[in-house]
């Protein structure tokens, strides 16, 4: 079965995803014969001679990672189709690393408006501490972007599809723009899982991956990766993990690297399962929108169809105008969905997204309370029940 998510075809040629994520990092050298990598735990490196301790580029310090993480390295560049890959601690982590490399007293940033809460908080507090200006974009600008590009503009960061409502960019007319200017492009590529979108091969410098979500899928493990093909890009980025001091624990490394093995099939059945959910909820009377670019009804439908070669399993609800009262009443009333602030594991979650929706170049009015749904892997019919009666509760 070929699945259409082969776009990016990594190093090993012309395999596809499943087969390429099930056989990456094999060599006997990272599993001494087991099927799975070492847990290589080191700390001190003994080199084999005096002349080693100062070599360029040798490995000297566990800071530099161990054989566990470059099995994990060599098997998430197979998702995102990307010659080298920067392992973070966290997701966060991998969205600032970029900016924290690039960004300079008296430069500036674009930023999409939609961006990560989080992403946004560093942006605003750290960044003009630093004398670095930064610009946010609303959704939908695409080539639109030239007009906001500065003689110092440094990097344009991107989400997409933004975070809570879902907007599509138009990623190669941003990616253009950014290049014609000399700024590095990054996007955060965290909804789609890399699998269903690469950023890459659309023009951008830098793909960033929440590990945390889909990659690992477990829900128990922070992580972050950037994704890149140009050596002084990797090498700027690798300088500026070393003058922070970053590390991953190899215990981290092989846990993402278990659940990076079977994150296609998860994604194809994660997509599944929501767009099961989000027809079913786009025909309930309580349901004013569904914001989920995969549905024919959205109005980023067209660039999504022509960008992506897939959805994941998170997407909003509007519902029809009501109290906060009723709102927490419907999501107390969930019983499958847990009330948490993450996706991509295997379990549902819900959260209500208004007290933190915060947007700089315009005013939100989606017309009602905004709930976000992460759909993980039950059957998607016990999902709708679930839905159903909460509806009820309302
Ligand atoms: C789009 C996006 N980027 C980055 C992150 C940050 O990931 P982490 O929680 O691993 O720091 C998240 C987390 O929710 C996210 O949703």
């Amino acid at each position: 079965m070929s699945s259409g998510t082969d776009k990016g075809k990594g190093k090993s040629g012309k395999r596809r995803l499943s087969t390429r994520l099930t056989h990456a990092a094999r060599d006997r050298k990272l599993t001494q014969g087991g099927v799975n990598p070492v847990v290589q735990r080191a700390s001190t490196v003994i080199v084999e001679s005096a002349a080693k301790l100062f070599e360029p580029g040798g490995w000297t310090y566990g800071r530099h990672g161990t054989a566990t993480h470059e099995a994990l390295r060599q098997c998430l560049s197979e998702i995102e189709g990307a010659e080298h890959c920067v392992l973070l601690p966290s997701g966060l982590m991998a969205c600032i690393v970029p900016f924290l490399a690039h960004a300079e007293a008296g430069g500036h940033v674009l930023v999409s408006d939609t961006v990560y809460g989080p992403t946004r908080r560093f942006v605003d507090r750290m960044l003009s501490r630093w004398g670095c200006e930064a610009t946010y974009f609303a959704p939908g600008i695409g080539a639109g972007m030239e007009k906001l590009m500065q003689p110092n503009t440094k990097l344009v960061f991107v989400e997409s599809p933004g975070s809570m409502t879902f907007e599509i960019e138009d990623a190669p007319a941003i990616a253009r723009v950014a290049a014609a200017h000399g700024a590095v492009s990054v996007m955060d590529n965290t909804w789609a899982g890399g699998v269903f979108h690469k950023p890459l091969d659309l023009g951008f410098d830098l793909s960033v991956q929440a590990n945390t979500k889909y990659v690992s899928g477990g829900a128990d493990i922070l992580n972050g990766a950037i994704h890149l093909n140009d050596d002084k890009l990797l090498a700027r980025l690798k300088d500026t993990v070393a003058d922070i001091g970053s590390n991953v624990s190899s215990d981290d490394a092989f846990t993402i690297l278990r659940g990076a093995r079977s994150l296609q099939l998860r994604m194809e059945r994660h997509q599944v399962s929501a767009l099961h959910v989000a027809l079913w909820l786009e025909k309930h009377a309580k349901v004013k929108r569904v914001l989920h670019p995969a549905l024919d009804s959205d109005p980023n439908h067209g660039l999504w169809k022509r960008d992506f070669t897939g959805s994941s399993g998170l997407f909003s609800i509007v519902l029809e105008p009501m109290p906060t009262a009723k709102v927490h009443a419907f999501l107390d009333a969930l019983k499958f969905f847990g009330l948490g602030f993450s996706y991509g594991g295997f379990e549902s979650l819900a959260i209500h997204c208004d007290p933190q929706l915060k947007r700089t170049t315009y005013t939100p009015d989606l017309g009602g309370p905004l709930i976000r749904l992460s759909v993980g892997l039950e059957d998607p019919e016990d999902l709708v029940d679930d839905l159903e009666q909460a509806l009820e509760a309302i």
